[in-house]
C-alpha cells in the first residue's frame, strides 16, 4: 500500500542518494529578502543570544504557480469552455505542492550545512521544512544578524533580522524563511483593533424612526415622486436605499446548499442586541436572527468591550448582509483571540489546512500563531481547514502593501487564487483613503511609508491589490440626488481606495480597461506617484454605496462611511446571484472578475463618472467612462447581472 505521504526516513534517503559531492554552498549566498521597512516604535534592544532557539520554517517553492492565473482564468471567464468546473481540495493541493526535486535540494542543502537529519521535518503539506536552530546556526546558514527588538510603549519584545540569504541554487526552491525580516508592527494588545480600513462615523442627528418622511426638492427646484423610504438616500442609506439603486430583487431559496461568510476580527464582535434593532427598524421579520459563529483561532463574539470601534465594523457587515440576503443564514468567521489577534493568513488556514503554519503558510509577524501562549490566549491548536470555503466571504479589513514584504503579499495572493479554483468569491474592500494608505500615509518614492505626511508616492491597499481578489470600492449618492439619479465617487468623509499596485503585475483580465483609462484619461501624474507603466495591477474591480450608511451600534444609530460598507453589499449580491444558480442546477460563480470585465458584462454595471479619489495632497484619480482606480467597472446592477451569470454554464 502506498503510504499517504511520503515518510521523512524515505525523503532523507532518496536525497542523500542524489546528493553530490560536497561542497561548501556559503560562499554564494545571496539575499533572497530584506525588512520592507525599518520598525516604527520598536528599538533595538540587543543581539540576540547565540544559544537562543529558533524555531526555523522553511517555506518550500509550490509547484505550477506560473499556471495559476491560467487555471484560474479557464474556470472563471465567460468564454472558456470550462467555465465553472471548480477544483476539489485534494486537486489544489495536489497541483501546488512543492515538488519533490524542491523538497531534496532544501534537504540536502541543510544537511551539507551541519544540521542532522533527524533535526529535520517536513509537512504534511510537503510545504514547510521545520527544524529548531540555535541563533548561531541560524546566523551561519543564512547570513543574517538575529536581534531583540523591545516596543517602546508596552516593553513587548520581538526578534527579526534585516535581511538574509541563501545559496543562489537554492533560491528557487526556497519561498520565504521565517522567523526573519517580516517584523511585527502592530502591538499584540488585546485592546488593538484591526480594523485598518477606517470607518468613520457621524452621529445620525435623528433616530431612525424619526426619519423625514415625504416627498424632496431636487437641487434644480422640481420635486421627487418616490416612497417614503427611498426619499432622502443622499442622507440616510437603508436596506431599501440599496435595493432601489441595484434593483435587488431576489428572495433565496437555496439557502441549504448556499453559503455567505463575513470574516471578522476579534475584539471586533457583532450585539445581538444592535442586530434586533437594526432589524425592528428596517427588516421585522429578522428580528431575532443569529450568524453562524464559525470560532477560528479561538475567536469569540466578546461583549466586554463595546462601542463604535468594538461593534461598528461586525454591526455593518451583518445588518447589511443578513438584510439584503434574508433568509440566507450568515457565517461569521470570527478569527483571532482577544489576546493576539489574528490576520489574513488566519482565516485562509481554516478554509485551507495545507496554508498552515507548520503546515502551509503564516507569519509569525503580521499573522496570529496559535497556540497563543500568553496568559488568556487561546492555547488550542491552530485552525487549520476547520471549515469548507464559503461561497462568499467579504472581508472589510485591509493593511497597506508597503507593510508586508513581496514575498509574503505573493504567497497570500496564490492562496486567494486557490480559493477562487474551489469556487469562493474573496471580496476585499479597497480602503479609505483614496490614494494613500491607511491613515492616510503616503511613500518616499521608495516604496517607504512617510509618517509626517510629505510622502509623494501613493500608498495602495493590501490585500485588494492581489489580482485574485475583488476589490470593492465606495459609491455616493450625491447631495441632492436620488437613487433615480447616477451616483458619484465617495466623497463625504472617506475617498474610496484605488489606483496601481507597487508589487502585482496587471492580470490580464483587465488589460483592456486599465489601457483605456491610461490612454484615453491619462492622470496627471507621473511614474514618481504611482506606477503608470500599464502592466501594473489596477483596483478597484467594481464599488458599491459607501455613505451614511444606517447602522445599530452599541444600542445607537449611527452613519457610517467607507468601503466597509460597499463589501458586504455586493457580497449580498453575488450571494444572490449563486442562490439562483443554485435553483438551477449549476454552482457558484466564483471568482468574478474575468466575468464583469468583459464587454457584455458592461450592461450590468452603472457607470460611475463623478468624483473622485483624493490623497497624498493630490485629487487623486478621477472617476470616468469605463473602469477607473476609483470605483472600478462601475456599480452593479443586480437585474441585469443576474441573468448574465444565470446563463453561464
Ligand atoms: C436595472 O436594469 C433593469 C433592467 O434593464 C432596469 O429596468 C432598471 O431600471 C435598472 N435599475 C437601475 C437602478 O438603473
Ligand atoms: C467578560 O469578562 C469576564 C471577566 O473578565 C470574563 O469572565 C468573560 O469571559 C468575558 N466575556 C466575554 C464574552 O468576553
Ligand atoms: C519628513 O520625513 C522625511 C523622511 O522620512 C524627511 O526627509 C523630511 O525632511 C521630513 N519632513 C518634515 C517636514 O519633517
Ligand atoms: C511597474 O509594475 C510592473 C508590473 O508589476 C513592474 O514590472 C515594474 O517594475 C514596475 N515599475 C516600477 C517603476 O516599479
Amino acid at each position: 500500500m502506498r503510504p499517504a505521504s511520503l515518510t521523512w526516513a524515505t525523503l532523507v534517503l532518496a536525497s542523500l542518494a542524489a546528493a553530490a559531492p560536497s561542497i561548501s554552498r556559503r560562499n554564494n549566498l545571496v539575499v533572497h529578502e530584506r525588512r520592507a521597512q525599518e520598525p516604527r516604535d520598536w528599538v533595538l534592544t540587543r543581539r540576540l543570544e547565540p544559544s537562543a532557539v529558533l524555531p526555523m520554517r522553511f517555506g518550500l517553492t509550490q509547484s505550477n504557480l506560473d499556471k495559476v492565473e491560467e487555471m484560474l482564468m479557464a474556470v472563471s471567464h465567460p468564454d472558456s469552455p470550462t467555465y465553472g468546473q471548480h477544483y476539489s481540495v485534494k486537486e489544489v493541493v495536489d497541483t501546488f505542492a512543492p515538488s519533490a526535486e524542491t523538497v531534496e535540494r532544501v534537504v540536502e542543502w541543510l544537511t551539507e550545512s551541519g544540521i542532522d537529519t533527524e533535526r529535520l521535518r517536513l509537512s504534511k503539506s510537503k510545504g514547510w521544512i521545520e527544524v529548531d536552530t540555535t541563533a548561531e546556526e541560524a546566523e551561519a546558514l543564512i547570513d543574517a544578524e538575529y536581534h531583540v527588538y523591545t516596543h517602546v510603549e508596552t516593553g513587548a519584545q520581538q526578534i527579526g533580522c534585516h535581511s538574509y540569504s541563501v545559496p543562489e541554487d537554492i533560491r528557487e526552491h526556497i519561498d520565504l524563511i521565517k522567523p526573519t525580516v517580516h517584523f511585527l508592527h502592530r502591538v499584540p494588545t488585546p485592546d488593538q483593533v484591526q480594523t485598518d480600513n477606517l470607518m468613520r462615523k457621524r452621529s445620525l442627528e435623528r433616530p431612525s424612526t424619526h426619519i423625514k418622511l415625504g416627498s424632496k426638492v431636487k437641487a434644480d427646484g422640481t420635486s421627487v415622486n418616490l416612497p417614503p423610504s427611498l426619499a432622502n438616500c443622499d442622507e440616510i442609506i437603508t436596506l431599501d436605499c440599496l435595493r432601489a439603486l441595484y434593483s435587488i430583487d431576489r428572495k433565496p431559496t437555496e439557502t441549504k446548499k448556499n453559503t455567505f461568510g463575513i470574516l471578522e476580527f476579534t475584539p471586533q464582535a457583532f450585539l445581538q442586541s444592535d442586530l434586533d434593532m437594526f432589524f425592528a427598524n428596517f427588516s421585522p421579520s429578522q428580528v431575532g436572527k443569529k450568524p453562524t459563529l464559525i470560532s477560528i483561532d479561538g475567536g469569540v463574539d466578546q461583549t466586554n468591550m463595546t462601542g463604535f470601534d468594538f461593534n461598528g465594523e461586525s454591526d455593518l457587515d451583518l445588518q447589511y448582509a443578513f438584510g439584503l440576503t434574508d433568509p440566507q443564514p450568515i457565517l461569521l468567521l470570527q478569527t483571532g483571540d482577544l489576546v493576539e489577534g489574528a490576520s489574513f493568513n488566519n482565516w485562509l488556514d481554516a478554509v485551507d489546512a495545507s496554508f498552515c503554519t507548520f503546515e502551509g503558510g503564516d507569519d509569525p509577524n503580521f499573522d496570529g500563531i496559535y497556540p497563543d501562549t500568553l496568559p488568556g490566549g487561546f492555547d488550542k491548536p491552530e485552525s487549520c481547514g476547520i471549515l469548507k470555503p464559503p461561497f462568499v466571504v467579504s472581508t472589510s479589513y485591509g493593511s497597506d502593501e508597503a507593510s508586508v514584504t513581496r514575498a509574503y503579499a505573493q504567497r497570500q495572493c496564490t492562496e486567494y487564487a486557490k480559493l477562487g479554483l474551489l469556487g469562493t468569491t474573496v471580496l476585499y474592500s479597497s480602503g479609505d483613503n483614496g490614494v494613500a494608505g491607511n491613515g492616510g500615509v503616503c511613500l518616499d518614492g521608495n516604496g517607504n511609508p512617510v509618517t509626517n505626511g510629505t510622502g509623494i508616492q501613493f500608498n495602495p491597499d493590501f490585500p485588494v491589490t492581489c489580482p485574485f481578489v475583488t476589490g470593492v470600492g465606495a459609491t455616493q449618492v450625491n447631495p441632492g440626488s436620488t437613487v433615480n439619479d447616477p451616483e458619484g465617487a465617495c466623497e463625504q468623509v472617506i475617498f474610496s481606495g484605488g489606483g496601481f499596485s507597487n508589487f502585482f503585475e496587471m492580470p490580464q483580465y483587465q488589460a483592456a480597461a486599465v489601457k483605456s483609462f491610461l490612454t484615453n484619461h491619462p492622470p496627471p501624474f507621473s511614474g514618481e506617484q504611482f506606477n503608470n507603466s500599464g502592466v501594473a495591477r489596477g483596483f478597484p474591480d467594481l464599488s458599491a454605496n459607501g455613505a451614511n450608511y444606517v447602522v445599530a451600534v452599541a444600542g445607537e444609530f449611527e452613519l457610517v462611511f467607507g468601503t466597509s460598507c460597499s463589501s458586504p453589499v455586493v457580497g449580498s449580491m453575488i450571494t444572490l446571484i449563486n442562490d439562483a444558480r443554485l435553483a438551477a442546477g449549476k454552482g457558484p460563480v466564483g471568482f468574478i472578475n474575468p466575468a464583469i470585465y468583459t464587454e457584455k458584462f458592461q450592461a450590468a454595471f452603472h457607470d460611475i463618472t463623478m468624483g473622485g479619489n483624493q490623497g497624498c495632497g493630490t485629487p487623486g484619480f478621477t472617476s470616468t467612462e469605463g473602469w477607473d482606480p476609483v470605483t472600478g467597472v462601475g456599480t452593479p446592477n443586480f437585474s441585469r447581472l443576474l441573468p448574465l451569470f444565470l446563463e453561464l454554464p
